[in-house]
C-alpha cells in the first residue's frame, strides 16, 4: 500500500514538473535607512486545493529585499503580529550583540522592536531571519525572511549587472512538505518534496540575452544544493556570503548549503531569444552525509527530491536590454585576508552525538543562560571545527566574517568558491575546518552572539553555543555612566507621540548611556523595545493607542533597572 502510495506521488509529481511553469515573484524592494518590517500570518495558493497558512514580512512568503549602503545608520521598525513570539536576526551583519536578533532579542506578539547599527559589512547578499530557540524551524518554514543587499563604493564602481529584477536577480531556494491539506510540514522533516523558488512553485523567469547576476540564497532547513546549468555551461562566481571575492572563479558545479550566498555571473548572450535553459539541483550521485542523500522517499530524512537531479529556477531567454553587462570583470575586490599566522588564539569545536540522538558541540547541548566561549574584544582567532559524526552541517557564527584558512589541516583543502569572506562553511563528516576572524567594534559582556550549525532543525535540537566579546579594558573607556536606579523621570507627562527621558540625579552633564528601554502596558504587555536606544530626540510613541504605560530603563553600567509610569492621550 504504501509502495503504492508513493508511485502515485511521484507520478503526481513528475506530471507537476511538466505542468505549467509558474513566473518566479521577485521580491519587493525597500531602500532608505528606515525601515518597517510586519511579520504576520498570511495565506498562499501554493498547490491546487486549500491555500497554505503562511508567515511573512510585508508579503504572503518572503519578505522585502531590502538595499542598504555601507556607512549608513539604518534604523529597523520591527512589528510582530503573529499570535506567537519570534525574532528577527540579520544574518552576516556586524553589529552590537543587543541588536542581533538572536535568540535572546525575543519579540512578543503585538511589539514593536527597533534595533539600529552603522553598516560595516562589505557590498553582498545577506538575508534576515527568525531565530527563536526551538522554533526557528517552524518559523523559517512558514516563509518569514528576506535578503538584505549591501551596496558599497568598491562594488558600485564595477561593471556588474545591479538592476534588480531584470539583469540583477534574486533567488532564494528552498522546499517544503505539505500534510494532505494543503499545510507545511514543520516538525520531524528535514527537507522538502517540492521546490519553491522565492516561494514560486515551478518557477520560470525571463532573463536577458547577455550577462546576468543570480544571487543565490540556500534557505531551505537542512538540504544542500549542487548547483549548474542544464548544458554543464562555465559561469562565475563573483561573490560569496561576506561579498565580493578578489577576482571571479570559473566553475559549471557550485555547493550551496544552508545558509550560505553565492553570486554568480551567467553568459546568455550566445543563448537565442525564445530559448531556454535550467538551473539545476545536481543532488544525484552525493555521498552519504551530504544533506538530502539520505535513502527513501519518506519519513523525517527522506524526500521526493533527495538523491535526484531536478530544475529550481526554469529560465527563457529575452531580448538583451539596453547598457548590457556583456563581460565579467577581470578583477572584483581588493580583500586582505587574514591567515593561520594572525591568530592568536586558537579553540576547537567538535561536533558529537550520532542519530537519532541530537548533535551537539563538544557533547554540550544548548542552554540559554551558558555562555560558552569569551572572547576579548578586537582579538583575531582561529576556530577548527571538526564533524565527528554521519551527517555534513552548515557552521555560521554571527557577528564577524570570517576566512576560511584550511580544510583538513591544508590551505590547499580550500576551495576558489569559497575563498572570500565567509560566515557559513559545510563540514562534511570526519573533516575539519578552520577559520580566522577579527571580532572587532562591539564588547557586550552580558549579550551574547550565536554560533550554530544552520540547519535550523539541527538548532533547534542544541547544535548552537554562544559567545560574549569582552573588552578587557571595561565596558567603556569613557566612564561617566551613572547608576539611574530610580533616577529618571518621563515628560511631557501625559504625552502625545514624543516622549523624553530627563536623569535627575546625573553629577555632572553626561547622559548616562542606556542599554535597554523597555514599553509595556498595565496588562504587562511588551509593546515596545529599544535596544541601547538614542534618546536624546525623544521616543516616538505614536503607534501607541492611548492609555497608561511603563517605562523600564536599563543602566549599560551597572544593568539596573528602574520603571517609570506615563499616560498615552490620543
Ligand atoms: Cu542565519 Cu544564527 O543565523
Ligand atoms: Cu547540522
Amino acid at each position: 500500500m504504501r509502495r503504492i502510495i508513493l508511485i502515485i506521488s511521484l507520478a503526481f509529481s513528475i506530471s507537476n514538473a511538466n505542468a505549467q511553469y509558474n513566473d518566479m515573484t521577485i521580491p519587493d524592494t525597500l531602500s532608505g535607512t528606515t525601515f518597517n518590517l510586519t511579520i504576520k500570518d498570511t495565506l498562499k495558493q501554493l498547490r491546487p486545493g486549500n491555500q497554505t497558512i503562511t508567515g511573512s514580512i510585508n508579503s504572503n512568503f518572503w519578505g522585502p529585499t531590502i538595499f542598504i549602503n555601507k556607512g549608513d545608520v539604518v534604523h529597523m521598525n520591527v512589528r510582530n503580529n503573529l499570535n506567537d513570539s519570534t525574532t528577527i536576526h540579520w544574518h552576516g551583519m556586524h553589529l552590537p550583540a543587543v541588536m542581533d536578533g538572536g535568540p535572546h532579542q525575543i519579540i512578543p506578539p503585538g511589539t514593536l522592536w527597533q534595533p539600529f547599527w552603522t553598516v560595516a559589512n562589505n557590498a553582498g547578499t545577506f538575508w534576515y531571519h527568525p531565530h527563536l530557540h526551538e522554533m526557528t524551524q517552524e518559523h523559517i518554514t512558514k516563509g518569514i525572511g528576506g535578503f538584505l543587499i549591501v551596496r558599497d563604493p568598491v562594488e558600485s564602481a564595477l561593471a556588474l549587472p545591479r538592476k534588480y529584477g531584470v539583469d540583477d536577480i534574486p533567488v532564494v531556494l528552498t522546499s517544503r512538505r505539505y500534510t494532505a491539506a494543503n499545510q507545511f510540514v514543520t516538525q520531524n522533516s528535514a527537507y522538502g518534496d517540492y521546490m519553491l523558488t522565492n516561494g514560486t512553485p515551478n518557477a520560470q523567469v525571463s532573463l536577458p540575452k547577455q550577462y546576468v547576476r543570480l544571487r543565490i540564497l540556500n534557505a531551505e532547513i537542512e538540504r544542500g544544493y549542487d548547483l549548474g546549468f542544464s548544458d554543464n555551461r562555465t559561469f562565475y562566481i563573483i561573490g560569496n556570503d561576506g561579498g565580493l571575492l578578489n577576482v571571479p572563479v570559473a566553475v559549471t558545479r557550485v555547493k550551496l548549503m544552508v545558509g550560505e550566498r553565492v553570486e554568480i555571473m551567467v553568459n546568455l548572450g550566445s543563448d537565442p531569444v525564445g530559448s531556454s535553459l535550467d538551473l539545476k539541483a545536481y543532488n544525484a550521485g552525493q555521498p552519504m552525509g551530504f544533506p538530502g542523500a539520505e535513502p527513501g522517499t519518506g519519513g523525517q530524512f527522506g524526500s521526493l527530491l533527495n538523491n535526484i537531479n531536478f530544475t529550481v529556477l526554469h529560465i527563457n531567454v529575452s531580448a538583451a536590454t539596453s547598457g548590457a553587462i556583456t563581460s565579467v570583470p577581470a578583477t572584483l575586490a581588493n580583500n586582505v585576508y587574514w591567515t593561520s599566522a594572525d591568530a592568536t588564539i586558537n579553540r576547537t569545536l567538535s561536533i558529537t552525538g550520532n542519530a537519532p540522538n541530537p548533535f551537539y558541540f563538544d557533547n554540550t547541548p544548548f542552554a540559554l543562560n551558558t555562555i560558552n566561549k569569551v572572547v576579548n574584544l578586537n582579538a583575531i582567532e582561529k576556530w577548527t571545527i571538526t564533524n565527528n559524526n554521519v551527517v555534513g552541517h552548515a557552521f555560521h557564527i554571527h557577528d564577524i566574517e570570517f576566512k576560511i584558512v584550511a580544510r583538513n589541516g591544508s590551505t590547499s583543502g580550500v576551495g576558489a568558491y569559497e575563498s572570500g569572506w565567509k560566515d557559513v562553511l559545510y563540514i562534511p563528516v570526519n573533516q575539519n575546518v578552520s577559520f580566522v576572524a577579527k571580532f572587532d567594534d562591539y564588547a557586550d559582556p552580558l549579550h551574547p552572539f550565536m554560533y550554530h550549525c544552520h540547519f535550523a532543525n539541527h538548532e533547534d535540537e542544541g547544535l548552537m553555543g554562544q559567545f560574549v566579546v569582552n573588552n578587557p579594558l571595561g565596558i567603556n573607556s569613557n566612564s561617566n555612566q551613572i547608576i539611574i536606579d530610580n533616577s529618571f523621570s518621563l515628560y511631557p507627562n501625559p504625552v502625545q507621540n514624543n516622549l523624553f527621558v530627563k536623569f535627575t540625579n546625573t553629577d555632572n552633564a553626561v547622559t548616562p548611556e542606556v542599554y535597554y528601554i523597555t514599553i509595556y502596558d498595565i496588562v504587562g504587555r511588551t509593546v515596545m523595545m529599544l535596544p541601547q536606544p538614542e534618546i536624546s530626540n525623544g521616543i516616538n510613541i505614536s503607534s501607541l493607542s492611548k492609555g497608561i504605560y511603563y517605562v523600564k530603563l536599563m543602566d549599560k553600567l551597572t544593568k539596573s533597572v528602574s520603571t517609570q509610569k506615563f499616560i498615552k492621550v490620543n
